[in-house]
């Protein structure tokens, strides 16, 4: 019985979205199968990808160029939230996920196709990512995962793959599974299942280890206007040549990488190595800009509420959920006046933030002098910590022995 007559496939040109090619055709009765590689800027030639796909069945083979969308609508909101999962990870592989869901639902209402398919097997997050967006763009849309059904080894997708033409690997295949993008890469798998173990150095790819980054520090000026980074030392850049540049740097100094176990939503933990330093910078930035120029108040509530809230939101595939359009209105109304310029020195693999300044600076040397000749009311602070340490007094009086 079919599953579907047409489908849009999202395809990396792996084997395991080939193998899905021929498998939805043969296995599930699907007649047409058109492919969608997404350009996110992950440093990829993506015309042989287009070939390969039409090589392995397809009837058409389209590729998006999305880099732009990804980092003006995707990563620059995740900044203004200083978004990072488990207080680690800036979540640049859940960002994409949303965006490729997006332009799977606006292919297949374009060529009419009655489902979309992905490569995910049933237990990352990438499927609930995918599912929910897809969902929600369209409910009408049918979803088609043959990696959570097939039930085959790698092993087995290879060679069923030759029975369709589908050349296995030319060189030995890396035991890692890596997702890149514009904004980092996501190592899993091989030796890394053991939690004990050490990355090797060549799974990296983005940054230099410690030992190989120069010997002199550098210094950085990023300005941002309302929460989103406009210029590097004070030369305006598109939004896409600011976040490369930024990844270049960083890079160059070692600074970006994350080792951790992380939470996945289907209740499995698992070890992840990344590779983000644009975006880690960025939201470091960010952050300390937010301290500069928000009350205490916001900065608290943002902090404790809304940043945690949106980092999750965003790593469980709720990106189309009203809960984070709130969220966004409350994020931007905080952003007004986080503009200004933040320094920060690379080095060894440390980017530390070492100055800050801004028109809407709350900052006031005046009051945080240790000098003498100061405008705070000093007497005024015991009649405040009498009342403010009520409470506390009366319960240690009740309970002293
Ligand atoms: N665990 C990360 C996330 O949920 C990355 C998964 C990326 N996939 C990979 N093949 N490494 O966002």
């Amino acid at each position: 019985m079919s599953r579907a007559n047409k489908v849009v496939l999202a395809y990396s040109g792996g084997v395991d979205t080939s193998v899905c090619i021929p498998y939805l055709m043969k296995e599930w009765g699907v007649k047409e199968v058109i492919t969608l590689a997404a350009d996110l800027g992950q440093g990829e030639e993506l015309g042989p990808i287009q070939e390969k796909a039409l090589k392995c069945g397809a009837v058409e083979s389209l590729v998006a160029d999305a880099t732009e969308e990804f980092v003006v609508n995707y990563a620059f909101p995740a900044i203004k939230a200083n978004a990072l999962y488990e207080n680690r990870y800036p979540l640049s592989t859940a960002l994409a996920r949303p965006l490729i869901a997006k332009l799977l639902v606006e292919a297949a209402e374009k060529y009419g196709a009655d489902a979309v398919a992905h490569g995910c097997t049933g237990k990352g997050n990438d499927q609930v990512r995918f599912d929910v967006g897809i969902t929600a763009l369209n409910p009408n849309i049918k979803i088609l995962a043959p990696a959570r059904e097939w039930g085959m080894s790698r092993e087995e997708a290879i060679s069923y793959g030759e029975k369709f033409g589908i050349e296995a690997p030319v060189k030995k295949s890396s035991p890692f599974s890596i997702d890149r993008n514009l904004l980092g890469r996501s190592i899993e798998a091989g030796p890394l299942e053991d939690p004990m173990t050490e990355p090797p150095e060549e799974v990296y790819a983005l940054t230099k280890s410690v030992a190989d980054a120069p010997n002199e520090p550098e210094y950085v000026e990023i300005t941002f206007e309302k929460g989103i980074p406009v210029a590097i030392n004070g030369e305006g850049l598109s939004p896409v040549a600011l976040v490369t540049k930024v990844n270049e740097i960083a890079g160059n100094h070692g600074f970006g990488r994350i080792d951790m176990i992380e939470n996945r939503v289907v209740g499995i933990k698992s070890r992840e190595i990344y590779e983000a330093p644009a975006l880690l910078v960025l939201v470091k930035a960010h952050e300390d800009l937010e301290s500069l120029t928000l009350t205490s108040d916001v900065t608290h509530y943002k902090r404790g509420h809304v940043d945690e809230m949106y980092s999750r939101l965003i790593y469980e595939g709720l990106w189309y959920n009203p809960l984070k359009d709130a969220l966004d209105a409350f994020i931007n109304e905080t952003q007004k006046r986080v503009s200004g310029t933040v320094r920060i020195k690379f080095f060894k693999g440390n980017a530390t933030i070492v100055g800050r300044r801004s028109d809407y600076s709350l900052y006031s040397p005046d009051l945080s002098t240790y000098g003498g000749d100061d405008k705070f009311d000093h007497k005024a602070a015991e009649g405040f910590i009498y009342i403010w340490g009520l409470s506390t007094r009366v319960w240690a009086e009740k309970n002293r022995s």
